[in-house]
C-alpha cells in the first residue's frame, strides 16, 4: 500500500468517528456521517461544496479530512456571509464563491480545477424557509418572492410567475413540480384571480387554494405548491442537469460525486444520471455492435438510495425526505 492509499484507508476507518458540527442555528446539516464517510476517497485535494448553506457539511469535511480544501459555493449572499464567519477558522483551506453551482462547476472545469469530490445538498436551508421576508413560506404575510439570491436576484419572483405565465405553463408547473393533483384547475383559478388583482403575498395564493378546495389546506398540501413555485423561480432542475456532467468531468480519477435531494424529480435525475454513467454500453438494444463509449465512466457507490436513520428524522424532521446517492469516477 503506498502512502496515499494508506491515508485513504485510514480516513475510511475513521468514518465511524465523524464529529458532527456544533452551532447549527442556520441549518441543521443532513446525513453528515454518511456524507463524510462517502468522501473518504476524496480525503485530500479540492472538494466542491455546491450548496454550502450554513456550512455544516463543509465544516465536518474540513475537520475530518485535514488535507482537504473546500470551494464553498452558494447562490444566496446571506449564506455566503454566514459561511465567511463559520469557516473562518480554516483560513486559506476555504474559498467562498457566490454563484449558482452549475455556473461555478463549469467555471471550475474550464479553469482546469481538478476536484477530489463534489457535494450537492439540494433545496433550501432552514434559514431561508424560516425568514418569511425571503418569500419561501406559505405564511400569509410572506411576499411571493422565493429567489435564492434574495433581492439581488435577477430572475422572476414567484409573484411574477403567477402574474404572467400562461395557464398551460402554470398547469405544467403545478402538476409536474408541485405534484398538485388539481394542477390544471389551480392554474385556471390563478389566471382568473389575477384579472382582479395581481398576486403579491402568500395570503393571495392561500385564498385561491382554499377556494379551489373549499377548505383551508393542510400545511403539507400548501408546502407542495410553494415548493413547485420555488423550483420554477430558481430553475433548480436545470441547474442540477447542467451541473452533474460538469462536476463529473472536473473530478479526478476515483473522485466522488455525492448528492442529497429532497424532491422526487431531483432524485430521479440523479439516479438515472448515475446509472447511465455506470453502464459500460449505452447503445440502443437494436445495434448489433457496440458503437458507444464502450466503457463505464464510473461506478455506483450507493447501489440503492440511502435515507436518513429514524433517529436522525426524530431529531430533525426536515431530514425526512432526504435521499442520498453517491457515484465514483473510474480510476
Ligand atoms: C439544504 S441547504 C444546504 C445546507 C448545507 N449543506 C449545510 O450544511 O448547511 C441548500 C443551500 O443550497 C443553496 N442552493 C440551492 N440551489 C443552488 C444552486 N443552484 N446554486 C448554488 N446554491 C444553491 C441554497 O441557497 C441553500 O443555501
Amino acid at each position: 500500500m503506498d502512502e496515499r492509499e494508506e491515508k485513504r484507508s485510514e480516513a475510511h476507518r475513521d468514518g465511524a468517528n465523524v464529529a458532527l458540527p456544533a452551532g447549527d442555528a442556520y441549518h441543521v446539516p443532513v446525513m453528515v456521517r454518511e456524507v463524510v464517510e462517502s468522501m473518504a476517497p476524496a480525503f485530500d485535494g479540492v472538494l466542491f461544496d455546491g450548496t454550502a448553506g450554513g456550512g455544516g457539511h463543509s465544516q465536518a469535511l474540513l475537520e475530518h479530512y485535514p488535507e482537504l480544501e473546500v470551494i464553498a459555493v452558494d447562490r444566496d449572499p446571506e449564506a455566503i456571509a454566514a459561511l465567511r464567519l463559520r469557516l473562518a477558522p480554516f483560513g486559506d483551506r476555504v474559498r467562498l464563491v457566490q454563484a449558482r453551482f452549475d455556473e461555478a462547476a463549469l467555471r471550475a472545469l474550464t479553469e482546469g480545477v481538478v476536484l477530489a469530490g463534489a457535494l450537492l445538498d439540494l433545496g433550501l436551508s432552514s434559514r431561508q424557509i424560516d425568514e418569511p421576508e425571503r418569500g419561501f413560506t406559505f405564511r400569509d404575510e410572506a411576499p411571493l418572492d422565493a429567489r435564492m439570491e434574495g433581492a439581488a436576484g435577477e430572475g422572476p419572483t414567484a409573484a411574477d410567475i403567477l402574474n404572467s405565465w400562461s395557464e398551460e405553463e402554470l398547469a405544467l408547473l403545478f402538476w409536474r413540480l408541485a405534484e398538485e393533483p388539481r394542477g390544471r384547475a389551480l392554474a385556471r383559478a390563478v389566471v382568473a384571480r389575477r384579472l382582479a388583482a395581481p398576486f403579491a403575498s402568500a395570503a393571495d395564493l392561500n385564498e385561491v387554494l382554499a377556494d379551489l378546495y373549499r377548505r383551508p389546506l393542510r400545511a403539507k398540501e400548501k408546502a407542495r405548491v410553494y415548493q413547485g413555485l420555488r423550483i420554477a423561480v430558481n430553475r433548480e432542475l436545470e441547474a442540477l442537469t447542467q451541473a452533474l456532467p460538469a462536476l463529473r468531468d472536473a473530478l479526478r480519477p476515483g473522485g466522488i460525486l455525492a448528492v442529497l435531494s429532497y424532491h422526487s424529480l431531483e432524485d430521479r435525475e440523479v439516479k438515472n444520471t448515475f446509472r447511465e454513467w455506470s453502464r459500460s454500453c449505452v447503445c440502443p438494444p437494436e445495434l448489433l455492435q457496440c458503437r458507444c463509449r464502450g466503457h463505464a465512466l464510473g461506478t455506483l457507490v450507493t447501489r440503492s438510495v440511502v435515507k436518513p436513520s429514524e433517529a436522525e428524522v426524530a431529531a430533525n424532521p426536515r431530514a425526512r425526505s432526504a435521499r442520498f446517492r453517491v457515484w465514483r469516477k473510474a480510476a
